[in-house]
């Protein structure tokens, strides 16, 4: 029997950008509910690390235009710029917000928020490196997530915790909830709602290595694509230069930003070669790319695919003080201890810049007219706004889920002050039931881990750092056999309660709807900007493709629109760092 729940307001997702909405509604309704498929303070904003970015010149001149000029040319010039400017002048509000609800930043001597350089960050558009990353040690959106999660127990949001959701209801272009599945008991549940926002993450689990966390499987994404909503520049997807070698657990930028630098087999600096002003605090898809051409070029560690992140210069003090975690990390994880020896590091897949497409107040659009679909929202990670275009500038992806997790929230406010419950389609939880059902009765012979382990290599392999027609062709002919093959998956635990068999499955039924949309999406873009590096096209092409991609998937095939970008002040030119 499925429990039928009315909220004014259902948040999808505890992690900063849901929490930041709901605090917001919060403010105009108590009938708000944020359902999420962990327990909030496991969302994986807990794991962002090195800081947030925020122009407040604590410690040497600053200037939000400048924040956004790096912004800009970090996107490789595809991030829309009013989105951006709105971004660049909201984050010094937000900071501050936080630190008034008692974040516990770091201090300058003289008491205000300590700022650190990170990757891209630079003074008088491009000049040098600036001091602008907010930062509590190297545990920032840890402090973030306790600091809203707090305050949503104080404005009394409920939350339904260990809820996954499954299906999105939408009909003639309006949204009236969401299906989602009690983890506890098996029992689906019905949330009828005046309007839905999906603050659901990212998808960086489509990769082998990979920064992000177990739960970090795309759903919300996906669920949008399978009801008629496009997906934005899925092709480009971020790997941080920096994770632990195989683990591809983050390292923070940090590190770097502290004084860390990137080392080959010889020893060498290498990022003097390649980035002679920014070195090591280059964007990542150049660090990244230039890690990827030393490991090719036989210079990797031991002539393997790693290479040093070396600190031992930086002192143990600096190491344990100001990167406490990822100095734990490496003696955990590796055993070996940063103050003494370099730590092996290769590429991680980190963060997903397109996703669902959405305007700067978080409703999420239809086609390239902006054409906004009612009741709908996306905000963090899931959503594509643009502003982070091609490739996302370190820190700014706790920027925008606080920025545009605010506006969001304000205008889901404004709406459900002025809208009514539209009536639930018919048969609601219908299609979310016959799929668990499907999944747990299958009689097939084929593994989820299998096909989830086929999925990951393969994609890390032939749609990561670099990519070709070929490879990319390939992977499609391999998503299609996955495909096939999900259909006839055997669950072993046929069961109601915990069943985390089911939920695997159901997760990878996602990623594998995403890979193929960041597959198609890559093949069709013949030029490389950004994180999205085409070795048969290695040349930017503004001509032709300084423009948004927008996915559709109707009847099972993909349709690729394209929308313009919005240039203001920054007209593109070559970047160089
Ligand atoms: O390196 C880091 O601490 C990651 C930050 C980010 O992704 O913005």
């Amino acid at each position: 029997m499925t429990t039928v729940h009315r909220y004014d307001a259902v948040i999808v997702g505890a992690g900063g950008a849901g929490l930041r909405a709901a605090l917001e509604v919060a403010r105009v309704t108590p009938r708000v509910a944020v359902v999420s498929k962990l327990y909030p303070i496991r969302s994986h904003t807990g794991t962002a690390q090195g800081g947030i970015g925020a122009a407040l010149g604590n410690m040497e001149e600053d200037h939000w235009e400048w924040h956004m000029f790096d912004t800009v040319k970090g996107s490789d010039y595809l991030a829309d710029q009013d989105a951006v400017e709105l971004m660049c002048q909201e984050a010094i509000t937000c900071v501050y917000e936080l630190e008034h609800w008692g974040l516990p930043f770091d201090r300058t001597p003289d008491g205000k928020i300590a700022q650190r350089r990170f990757g891209g960050h630079t003074r008088n558009f491009g000049e040098a490196p600036v001091r602008r990353a907010c930062h509590a040690a190297d545990r920032t959106g840890h402090m973030i997530l306790q600091t809203l999660y707090q305050q949503c127990i104080k404005h009394e949001v409920t939350f339904f915790n260990e809820f996954h959701v499954l299906d999105l209801l939408l009909e003639d272009n309006v949204c009236r909830g969401v299906v989602a599945l009690s983890l506890a008991d098996g029992e689906l549940h019905l949330f009828h709602a005046k309007a839905v926002l999906f603050a659901t993450g990212g998808f960086g689990r489509m990769y082998k290595v990979t920064s992000n966390a177990r739960s970090l499987t795309g759903d919300g994404v996906a669920i949008a694509l399978r009801r008629g909503i496009p997906l934005e520049d899925m092709e480009f997807f971020q790997f941080h230069p920096t994770g632990i070698y195989k683990l591809g657990i983050l390292i923070s930028e940090a590190a770097r930003g502290e004084g860390g630098v990137l080392r080959n087999r010889q020893g060498e600096r290498f990022m003097e070669r390649y980035a002679p002003t920014l070195l090591d605090l280059a964007p990542r898809d150049i660090i990244s790319r230039c890690m990827y051409t030393e490991i090719r070029e036989g210079r990797g560690i031991d002539g393997k695919d790693y290479l040093h992140l070396d600190l031992t210069h930086l002192g143990r003090e600096v190491i344990e003080k100001k990167l406490p975690d990822i100095t734990d990390f490496a003696r955990t994880y590796l055993g070996i201890d940063p103050v003494r020896e370099p730590i092996p590091v290769q590429p991680t897949a980190h963060y997903a810049m397109g996703g669902i497409p959405t305007d700067v107040r978080g409703r999420v659009i239809l086609d390239e007219k902006n054409t906004p679909v009612l009741g709908f929202y996306a905000a963090g990670e899931c959503a594509c706004v643009s502003v982070h275009g091609a490739n996302r500038l370190g820190t700014n992806s706790l920027v925008d889920i606080l920025v545009f997790g605010k506006l969001a929230g304000r205008d889901m406010a404004e709406y459900i002050r002025g809208a009514d419950f539209a009536p639930l389609p018919k048969d609601a939880d219908g299609p979310a039931r016959e799929e668990c059902e499907r999944l747990l009765t299958s009689n097939g012979s084929e593994s989820v881990a299998r096909l989830r382990e086929t999925l990951q290599r393969e994609m890390m392999d032939k749609a990561s750092v670099f990519r070709t027609q070929e490879g990319l062709e390939a992977m499609l002919t391999t998503l299609k056999e996955l495909k096939d093959r999900y259909r006839r998956v055997r669950l072993q635990d046929k069961g109601k309660i915990f069943n985390t068999d089911l939920q695997e499955a159901l997760e990878l039924g996602y990623l594998l709807d995403l890979a193929e949309v960041t597959v198609v999406s890559a093949l069709a873009r013949r030029e490389s900007r950004g994180a999205h590096y085409r070795e048969d096209f290695p040349k930017r092409n503004d001509a032709e493709w300084l423009k948004h991609t927008l996915a559709y998937r109707i009847n099972g095939e993909f349709e690729l629109r394209y929308k313009p970008v919005v240039i203001t002040r920054f007209q593109p030119v070559e970047r160089k760092y």
